[in-house]
């Protein structure tokens, strides 16, 4: 009896597990991706998390809660990578911030890379 309530359970806590996406070896320190992510995080981030990603957009006035620092931990963390990636594609409920399923996995890599370059701020 035990073993067949293990054998049905352990399939669905591998996918759990499972489920945090990993980054393409070595795009998350490639300068080339980084760059990449900046142009990026430029054109679709900056105006609620600031040029310089600490929160401080141009609408971050109009905004509650207001757009997250990305320059502090976790988001900045090589370890919170996948969640940031999460983050980023599907966005936080009841947040404006949007689920931008747009764009592909290596964009949303790029961005994350970028994220973790930038130099802390307030
Ligand atoms: C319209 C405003 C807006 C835009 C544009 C926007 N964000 Fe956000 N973002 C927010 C807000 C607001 C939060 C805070 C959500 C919260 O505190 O629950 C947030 C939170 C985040 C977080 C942290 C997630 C969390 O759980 O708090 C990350 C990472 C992030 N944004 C990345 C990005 C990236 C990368 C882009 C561009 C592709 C982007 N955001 C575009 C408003 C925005």
């Amino acid at each position: 009896m035990l073993r067949i309530a293990l054998s049905t359970l352990l399939p669905v806590i591998s996918a759990c597990s499972g489920a945090l996406p990993t980054a393409p070896a070595r795009l998350l320190s490639s300068t080339s991706a980084q760059r990449a992510g900046a142009e990026l995080f430029t054109a679709n981030c900056a105006i609620c998390h600031g040029l310089r990603g600490d929160g401080h957009g141009w609408r971050q006035e109009a905004i509650a809660p207001p757009p997250a620092n990305l320059t502090v931990p976790p988001w900045s963390e090589r370890a919170y990578a996948a969640r940031t990636f999460l983050a980023i594609r599907q966005g936080v409920a009841g947040s404006a911030m949007a689920a931008w399923p747009n764009l592909s996995d290596e964009q949303t890599w790029q961005l994350v890379a970028y994220i973790e370059t930038l130099p802390p701020g307030r």
